[in-house]
């Protein structure tokens, strides 16, 4: 399988390929034949070209490519971030990305945040009037389609089944936006029935940010529109211990095409100086892994990276002095270090049985 890699702007071209290296150890060691080209899609890329997401992109990267690997995107040069919208937005659009997962993972367990990645208020329907050059009118639709809530709505309870979840709340705002408000409760309470295992509940946006904040171990599957996803991921990594540890999968159900990149942006404030915390990318690359079935090697580098944030490596924001390289140095070392050690276990003992294979 091939990965188009696109470490994007700022940290992003720190943390993307400093992480490149375990996914080719662990590809080699688990002989999962992963290959990867890098693009510069990005901004100096539109400010030189003018161009974003290149024509065609989308139709290339599903034939000949199973995922993307996404650094972030964003530019002071670029204040109204146009660069990013095309190529994020038009990556997650294009190759129809419409699941988010951004798991939560704290320290009594995993909220499994689930993302509508492809509408609302993200659809791109609007415009605006302008009147000597100041904006009076201005208008960005929240459209939703049936097939789209079901779809995401479906797959979600799906994967919360299969993750052995028991419960699953709706996130919403259908007391003031009553209209996509009530197509999502409707297909939530519809869609629920064919899963009795699990049990639905429903929380308007505001009520549930406050209670998550106060105490987020009752939750356990949590479904979201685009925005409101976007806000709860970022609430979500503050949780954690901040935004250089959230990593997530926009997956496109029916092809199992997916976009892996961390929550986080290009972090302008902190880019150029080495230190960005490469543990959200990383842990994309886990996610890629067992997104195509490689649970061992998802394990491992999940096992190294989290070793690794404990350990003298961690960056400035996990309250360390390393650097994005030495982070993932070390994780390579441990990654080293495992799979030696695996590797003499398996000539220490002789060949595999056939029962074995
Ligand atoms: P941000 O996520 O880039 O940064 C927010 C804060 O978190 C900053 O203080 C930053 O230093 C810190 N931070 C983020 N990632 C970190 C990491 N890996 N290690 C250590 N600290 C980290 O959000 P922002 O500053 O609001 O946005 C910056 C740019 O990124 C904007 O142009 C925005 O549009 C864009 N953005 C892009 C994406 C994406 O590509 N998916 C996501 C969010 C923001
Ligand atoms: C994210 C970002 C993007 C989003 C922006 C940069 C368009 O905030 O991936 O969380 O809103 O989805
Ligand atoms: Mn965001």
């Amino acid at each position: 399988m091939k990965i188009a890699v696109v470490p994007g702007d700022g940290i992003g071209q720190e943390v993307v390929p400093a992480t490149l290296p375990a996914l080719t150890m662990l590809s080699e060691a688990f002989g999962l034949d992963i290959t990867y080209d890098v693009f510069d899609w990005g901004a100096d890329q539109w400010l030189a070209t003018g161009t974003g997401l290149p024509p065609g992109a989308t139709d290339r990267l599903s034939r000949d490519y199973g995922a993307v690997y996404l650094g972030a995107l964003g530019d002071p040069r670029i204040p109204d971030m146009a660069h990013g919208r095309d190529i994020l937005l038009g990556l997650r659009r294009g190759l129809d990305l419409y699941v988010n997962h951004r798991p939560v993972v704290l320290e009594h367990g995993v909220i499994d945040l689930y993302r509508e990645n492809t509408q609302g208020l993200y659809s791109g329907v609007g415009g605006s009037i302008s009147r000597s050059g100041a904006v009076t009118v201005a208008i960005d639709e929240c459209l939703y389609t049936r097939e789209t809530v079901e779809g995401f709505v479906r797959y979600c309870l799906g994967r919360l089944r299969e993750a052995g979840r028991r419960k699953v709340t709706l996130v919403h705002k259908s007391n003031a936006v009553p209209n996509t408000g009530r197509l999502w409760q409707d297909v939530f309470r519809r869609e629920l029935e064919a899963f009795p295992e699990l049990v639905g509940s429903e929380e308007y946006v505001d009520s549930f940010c406050y209670n998550l904040v106060r105490d987020p171990t009752p939750y356990e599957g949590v479904l979201a529109s685009n925005l409101f996803g976007d806000i709860i991921s970022d609430i979500g990594a503050a949780l954690m211990g901040g935004l250089g540890l959230a990593s997530s999968a926009s997956i496109c159900p029916e092809t199992r095409f997916a976009l892996f990149e961390p929550v986080h942006g290009s972090a302008p404030d902190i880019a150029g100086k080495g230190t960005a915390n490469p543990y959200a990318a990383a842990m994309s690359l886990v996610m890629m892994f067992d997104h195509f079935g490689h649970g061992a090697a998802a394990d491992l580098l999940r096992a190294c990276v989290r070793k690794t944030a404990g350990s003298e490596a961690a960056t400035p924001d996990l309250g360390g002095a390393g650097s994005t390289r030495g982070f993932m140095d070390n994780v390579m070392t441990l990654l080293g270090h495992e799979l030696s050690a695996r590797a003499g276990t398996a000539v220490a003992r002789g060949p595999l049985t056939a029962g074995e294979r």
